[in-house]
């Protein structure tokens, strides 16, 4: 089911709401140690929520994996779960996906509803319906498809939350705009991060990004075609988040898609055509905000060994998705190693590093 998604004005009553108008048996509430502290009593007064069983498991992605799904299994099984009960997801991306695909194997299948409290979590892990944990070292390596029955979103949680937090999450919504149009990019570059958020225009934005997602995700939702689209400057991306972790110095997720993106657009210039004044535009603004990613060209066989991995290749050519302008996306695209190398030299330039 899609366009499920609320931005809320008064998350409360319309989760409330939506409770109570909800067929179902029983409702539990997944919380890592973080949100059970900081989100948990804002939402306390729902009584359906007061009287759900809690599960709660250790904050961190380095969470997100197996020792959790069971133990998330275990309570579920005791306090008597059925495939009318319900999941309630309140947390960031690591308790979206790993309840998300707690629920999606659970008894073969119960409904999840996602409350997202992060930037990251509202804007890309809680909508679409991709569910994972980590497994092997390798992230998300074992998951499905299972989209939320409904996803509340209010971007009050984002007061909790750090900067570099926010330009985590910020950096899917630069992808966002990219993907979509000249004027939802320009207004995502109008937004000054170095001042402190006016949360009423955020919540204006997330919007418009949730809406981007939800309309690729509604046309291809298991990543068939166009969905690759949400891919753009995470090929690169991904490589340097993994590397980030090899070298002991752990990369935020959408930091390392931000050096993604510009990594992609200017293979996008090279292999597509994309404008250069836009690229320079883009690198402007990142810079201008983000703090670099520190690599140096020692690092790049590993960087394209970690490339050669990416879960989203096909027939062992990394698979890359590009464009040819703001909005114009062009999927499965190639590049030889030397124009990849290239793009994480121009990073480098760009950033002075
Ligand atoms: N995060 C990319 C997707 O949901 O497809």
């Amino acid at each position: 089911m899609m366009n499920n998604t609320f931005i809320c004005k008064d998350l409360k009553a319309e989760l409330q709401e939506y409770l109570s108008s909800l067929p179902h048996d029983k409702l539990f509430v997944l919380t890592d140690t973080n949100t059970q502290q900081k989100c948990l009593p804002l939402l306390q007064d729902i009584p359906a929520i007061r009287n759900a069983p809690l599960i709660t498991v250790p904050s961190g992605d380095t969470h997100k994996e197996l020792e959790q799904l069971s133990f998330i299994w275990s309570h579920l099984s005791r306090e008597g779960a059925s495939r009318d009960s319900v999941l309630l997801n309140l947390g960031g991306g690591m308790i979206t996906d790993m309840g998300g695909f707690a629920a999606a194997v659970f008894k073969r299948g119960i409904r999840t509803i996602n409350v997202p409290t992060t930037l990251m979590a509202s804007v890309d892990a809680a909508i679409g319906g991709k569910t994972a944990v980590n497994f092997n070292g390798l992230k998300n390596e074992i998951g499905s498809f299972h989209p939320p029955l409904a996803v509340f979103i209010d971007c009050g949680f984002l007061r909790t939350l750090d900067k570099d937090n926010i330009l985590s999450g910020y950096a899917e919504m630069i992808k966002h705009g990219l993907i979509s149009s000249p004027q939802t990019y320009a207004s995502v570059l109008a937004l000054d991060l170095n001042s402190p958020p006016d949360y009423t225009t955020l919540n204006q934005m997330v919007a418009c990004s949730v809406a981007v997602k939800e309309r690729i995700v509604k046309e291809d939702p298991k990543e068939k075609g166009i969905r690759k689209a949400l891919n753009f400057g995470h090929t690169v991306g991904h490589a340097l988040e993994s590397l980030s972790f090899i070298k002991h110095t752990p990369l935020l997720h959408g930091h390392a898609v931000a050096a993604g993106i510009i990594c992609e657009l200017y293979l996008s210039h090279k292999l597509c055509a994309f404008p250069m004044p836009e690229l320079s535009r883009t690198v402007h603004y990142i810079k201008t905000h983000y703090s670099p990613t520190l690599f140096t060209c020692n690092d790049y066989d590993t960087l394209c060994e970690l490339m050669t991995h990416d879960k989203k290749n096909e027939g062992g050519t990394i698979n890359f998705t590009l464009l040819a302008g703001i909005g114009d996306v062009r999927i499965n695209q190639t590049a030889d190693r030397e124009k990849i190398l290239d793009s994480l030299d121009f990073y480098r330039e760009s950033f002075g590093i």
